[in-house]
């Protein structure tokens, strides 16, 4: 991240950027110097930016100004003062910007030429009409560059000193909207929830999506309905209908390219259980941190930190399963352990007969008993889900920052009550030998599966597995030790509708989630090489 500054010549740009650097301690860099330093090297003698304009050419001076770019934008938390037309040139501007903050002076311009004058006029300026010039070229770079700001300011409406702090507070605001903009996951795909537990309603919107597909509420609600709440005894009472609404993007029956928003209406919330414990944190569960963060949170039945929130997630997973599925990938999860039982085998066809979602019918019973011996104790359990992606091609995944394993934990991790995640044969791989745990190769493809279809963050080609640890449920009705909100000691008891155990209902959630993320992984491979895929999909 680095953060430009911009603007016409004579906007205060050196000046403010000193200041800016000696306030936050960050380095500083001007694109002028460098172009003056390559053509020291180049050339043995240290011109001007001027004197190497007139010596050189407007050509020449344009590659030392991509050059300079390029070094400019391998600096990391550094103040670069842009010169010329530096982001006059699309090419250098996406270099430049990307992973940036624009801060752009501006300034009347007969202060601009004033300053300008004095430091010596450029050689496209020298001449008679050069005012002239440089207003047409002030008004033409503010229209053109303006826009591209995160932050404007008028450069004449005090001291540098002055004119810097109040550029350093402008960026703790920008810094402070970007990083708490974290409701939305994915690159060119991308789902954006909203709403709380015990609020009107919650959703998602879902936007990226190309025109021309056919969604119907129907198919979104399939999903909706394995992850509902009331749906057997071992899981939450609370009766949701959560019935789908598509408020946008699609019409007759089609995507139409616009965000795809969808809600549920939450209508069988009972938020009077949570009037008697608001001022207390509940153990376990996102009380302390949210109130510890933001200062102030909605207690009713844990708001956003909710397991209601992935209700949205569903509604987008459920679109990108179809489409995934077009593509020849399926996403299966299923429970491989639960409360210490642990699943031996896996038939794919029994897992929806259960309600614990096993595909192991023997362990499913004893999956079963653990959790009413729980339920009945004022407990609840915990336990691991297996998710199965099959059919992804070999090829997806962006080393180095979005491997597709960083990129699935990721997406996985952000599912509340999820607290440990193994790809392949995961912690088992530490205590195997290196001749145990490498995956031979031989006609043409792989002889065992242990790195769980990814290596080097990229898709084998072969399933990808994914064992998601899951916390034993935080709401308990037996009486625990806290704190409230003053600090003082006192004890707790939840009386909400709570899962006595997370895993069935957040098995359609994670095969949501990983739907989304091969979704968004594929498409921003298809950014990179169009025809990776020819032919499969
Ligand atoms: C589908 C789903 C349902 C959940 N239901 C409950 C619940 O009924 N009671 C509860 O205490 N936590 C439930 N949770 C977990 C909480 O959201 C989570 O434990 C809590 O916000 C604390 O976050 P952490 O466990 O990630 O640290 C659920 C989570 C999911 C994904």
């Amino acid at each position: 991240m680095n953060i430009l500054i911009a603007g016409a010549k004579g906007t205060g740009k050196s000046a403010i950027g000193r200041e800016l650097s000696a306030l936050s301690g960050l380095g500083i860099v001007e694109t002028d110097e460098i172009i003056e330093d390559i053509y020291e090297r180049e050339n043995g003698k240290h011109f001007s930016c001027r004197q190497i304009y007139l010596e050189k050419g407007a050509e020449y001076f344009r590659s030392l100004e991509s050059q300079a770019a390029r070094m400019a934008a391998e600096k990391d938390w550094h103040f670069i003062i842009l010169g010329g037309s530096i982001l006059m040139n699309p090419d250098t501007r996406r270099l430049l910007r990307n992973n940036s903050m624009m801060v752009f002076l501006t300034c009347p311009y007969e202060m601009g030429w004033g300053r300008i004058e004095k430091g010596g006029l450029p050689p496209w300026l020298d001449g008679p009409d050069g005012k002239e010039k440089y207003r047409n070229e002030v008004s033409y770079r503010n229209e053109v560059l303006m826009p591209f700001a995160d932050i404007v300011m008028d450069s004449s409406q005090g001291k540098p000193l002055e004119l810097a702090e109040q550029v350093v507070e402008l960026i703790k605001e920008e810094l402070s909207i970007r990083s708490r903009a974290a409701n939305t996951y994915g690159q060119i795909i991308q789902i954006t929830t909203f709403g709380e537990s015990h609020g009107p309603a919650i959703g998602a919107i879902l936007d990226g999506v190309r025109p021309g597909l056919e969604i119907t509420e129907e198919e979104i609600q399939i999903q909706l309905n394995r992850r509902r709440p009331g749906q057997s005894e071992y899981v939450t009472p609370r009766s949701e209908k959560d019935r789908v609404h598509i408020l946008s993007g699609v019409f007759n029956g089609k995507s139409t390219g616009a965000p795809i928003a969808m809600v549920v209406y939450n209508e069988d919330q009972d938020s009077s259980k949570y009037e008697g414990i608001k001022d207390m944190f509940r153990p376990g569960h996102a009380d302390f941190t949210f109130y510890k963060k933001y200062g102030i949170r909605d207690y009713r039945g844990g708001g956003r930190s909710s397991g209601r929130e992935t209700a949205g997630r569903v509604m987008c997973g459920a679109i990108a399963r179809k489409v995934m599925a077009s593509r020849g990938v399926e996403f299966i999860a299923h429970a491989k352990e639960i409360g210490g039982v642990k699943a031996e085998k896996c038939d794919y066809g029994i897992i929806e007969s259960n309600p614990v979602r096993c595909g192991d019918a023997e362990a499913a019973v004893k999956m079963q008993e653990v959790i009413l011996a729980a339920k009945d104790e004022e407990n609840s359990v915990g336990g691991i889900v297996q998710l199965e992606i099959k059919g992804v091609p070999a090829g997806l995944g962006d080393p180095i920052f979005d491997k597709l394993d960083a990129r699935l934990c990721k997406a996985l991790f952000s599912l509340g009550a999820t607290k440990g995640i193994e790809v392949g044969k995961g912690f088992e791989l530490t205590r195997m030998k290196g001749s145990e745990s490498n995956d031979w190769m031989g006609d043409g493809g792989f002889r065992s599966n242990n790195a769980g279809g990814i290596t080097g963050g990229i898709s084998t080609g072969q399933d990808i597995v994914i064992r998601i640890g899951v916390k034993p449920t935080s709401s308990i009705s037996s009486r625990q030790e806290t704190i409230d909100i003053k600090g003082n000691d006192t004890e707790i008891e939840t009386h909400g509708r709570h899962d006595p155990c997370i895993v069935p209902r957040v098995i359609p959630v994670i095969e949501s989630m990983a739907a989304l993320v091969i979704w968004d992984a594929w498409e921003t491979q298809c950014c990179i090489s169009p025809d990776w895929n020819k032919g499969k999909g």
